[in-house]
């Protein structure tokens, strides 16, 4: 593929606008271009054979991870947890769950991740603990208004006896945020009932959090993944929301829980400490109302970045994901940040089902009774190959999410009496929930869990996962591992050097950018094959047509 040259007669094509987005300077940080691969521990690798992934699986797996190509794994929380949300209901912030391991193994794993040029970054959930952690349990055996109580948001009720949640405030997993204790007194939690919130305006509170950022930080990881970014900052004075008004933030930051102004002076104090140890970064997953409320979370004193879920929320269709690259990549850059880019993660239907569905279906509510005949696979994985080339080719750091590089689709039907999520029994089965996307990855294509550990695995992996294996895809001309391997370590070669891009006018159904390399990449959105610039062919998501791209594809061509 990469020796293949095109000619065509869009030899000039037009320019629109040639925007050099920042300066490129001899010590831009790792992060600012580096690839991200989220490590979801539960279902990545299990070393022991209890049909759960652990530390000791993520190390068995680094050299796969260094092949790829990547330059940091994150990895979702591996604390003490009961697991009631997946690990980010935390018991002890400062170890890891025996289910996963011991602080020891991960010790071994941020060196020998060092060692492979791997970087590490740990999940930090500061929003909320579990109900197991210490602190709660001392909260819950003190008197009200006791300094034990003062570590969360406890309020006494409405009503005469106070039987009435203090608001009408709902949790993100449904039903009420507020949940009773014995004594009378109500605690919130904005996601399950084991996940009390805790109070950030108790310094104590703070204290501890920046304590543990030391922690991860002086054992060897690069930095950390925040949860839940936009919250910490809580008016408990607020009146009843509207249904309108529950999940969302505001534009003014006058919501009640998401996104207030009070979080800056919490993410500065962070910063600080970070900036304490060189080439640290840390990542905001803050689900605020538009970019100009998140371009506040990238200050230079702030976040070093944030997810961009924007990129990851468009259709297919090419001027809404012009406009999104567009907007992102000035709104970060107005604030001297850089955007990152993301196409799915532990909390979202897979893009290759999303891809394979109808515009207009919402996969998260098809999840539960949608008709399974409206997909369309092929086209899924087809989309799901080319938006990896467009999110690989633009300025700013991608992150993965395990599977994708495989093509890995959502594991949509998985029989309820194994789904694990919170949401369903807090939705009264009405939302499926994030189980169909957190199914354990394949690496082989038999044996008891497809090569996932020597056992089972604790969600069963649809047998089509065995089509997508890693053994299936290793060494296979166009299978879309070597797809990704091939992007990624072109990347390194031609895309990272500078932030530069600039747009071509390709038509209407194509998104088609120069980068200052002189690599240009063309995705064509639309059903008719596209006339290609003249240049050698670095990579292509689908066969081209000679000189023409075919529909849902993509290309990176070096111009001649
Ligand atoms: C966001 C995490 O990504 C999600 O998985 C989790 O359920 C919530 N935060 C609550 O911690």
């Amino acid at each position: 593929m990469s020796s293949v040259k095109v000619r065509s007669n869009v030899g000039a094509f037009a320019l629109i606008t040639d925007t050099c987005l920042m300066h490129t300077t001899p010590s831009r940080p790792w992060w600012r271009h580096g690839v991200i691969y989220q490590v979801y521990i539960r279902s990545f690798a299990d070393g022991n054979g209890d049909g759960t992934g652990d530390v000791a699986g993520i190390r068995s797996r680094l050299r796969y991870l260094r092949d790829l190509g990547v330059d940091a794994i994150w990895i979702n929380p591996w604390y003490p947890s009961p697991l009631n949300d997946g690990g980010y209901d935390v018991a002890d912030y400062r170890n890891i769950n025996p289910e996963f391991g011991t602080l020891e193994e991960a010790n071994g794993l941020f060196s020998e991740a060092a060692e492979l040029g791997i970087r590490v970054l740990v999940d930090l959930v500061p929003n909320h603990t579990s109900s197991d952690h210490r602190w709660f349990q001392e909260a819950t055996h003190s008197p009200p208004g006791s300094p034990e109580r003062e570590r969360y948001l406890f309020l006494p009720g409405k009503g005469p006896s106070g039987e009435h949640p203090p608001t009408n405030w709902d949790s993100v997993f449904g039903g009420s945020a507020w949940t009773r204790v014995p004594d009378g007194e109500w605690y919130l939690h904005l996601f399950d009932p084991t996940q009390p919130d805790l109070n950030w305006a108790n310094p104590a509170i703070r204290a501890e959090f920046r304590d543990v950022l030391r922690f991860w930080l002086d054992r060897g990881a690069s930095g950390f993944r925040v949860d839940v970014a936009h919250s910490l900052d809580k008016d408990l004075t607020w009146p009843d929301l509207g249904d309108d008004e529950e999940s969302h933030s505001t534009l003014e930051g006058t919501h009640p829980h998401w996104d207030r102004t009070g979080v800056h002076e919490i993410i500065r104090e962070w910063r600080a400490v970070l900036d304490e140890y060189p080439d640290s970064m840390m990542v905001a997953e803050a689900w605020v109302a538009n970019w100009d409320r998140l371009q506040a979370y990238l200050r230079p004193d702030e976040y070093h970045q944030s997810f961009n879920f924007d990129f990851l929320e468009q259709p297919w269709d090419a001027e809404a994901m012009r406009a999104c690259v567009e907007e992102s990549l000035e709104a970060a850059g107005s604030v001297g940040s850089i955007p990152t880019w993301v196409l799915s993660n532990h909390d979202v239907v897979r893009h290759a089902t999303r891809y394979a569905l109808p515009q207009d279906v919402n996969a998260k509510e098809w999840l539960l009774d949608g008709d399974r005949s409206l997909l369309d696979e092929a086209q899924g994985l087809r989309r799901a190959r080319a938006a990896a080339l467009l999110m690989l080719a633009l300025p700013g750091n991608a992150y993965l999410y395990q599977g994708e590089e495989l093509g890995l689709p959502e594991a949509y039907d998985l029989p309820v009496e194994v789904l694990d999520d919170p949401v369903w029994a807090r939705s009264a089965h009405t939302r499926k929930g994030r189980d169909g996307c957190r199914v354990p990855i394949p690496w082989s294509t038999t044996g008891p869990s497809l090569g996932f550990g020597t056992d089972g695995a604790w969600l069963p992996q649809p047998p089509v996962y065995a089509e997508y294996a890693a053994s299936a895809q290793d060494d296979v001309a166009g299978s879309t591992l070597e797809l990704y391997r091939a992007a990624l370590h072109l990347r390194k070669e031609h895309l990272v050097a500078d932030e530069q891009l600039a747009w071509l006018d390709l038509g209407e159904d194509v998104v088609a950018f120069r980068r200052g390399s002189g690599v240009v990449c063309v995705v064509n959105f639309g059903d008719d094959p596209v006339a290609l610039p003249d240049g050698e062919v670095l990579v292509a998501s689908h066969d081209l047509y000679g000189a023409r791209l075919p529909g849902d594809s993509a290309v990176w061509i070096l111009e001649s």
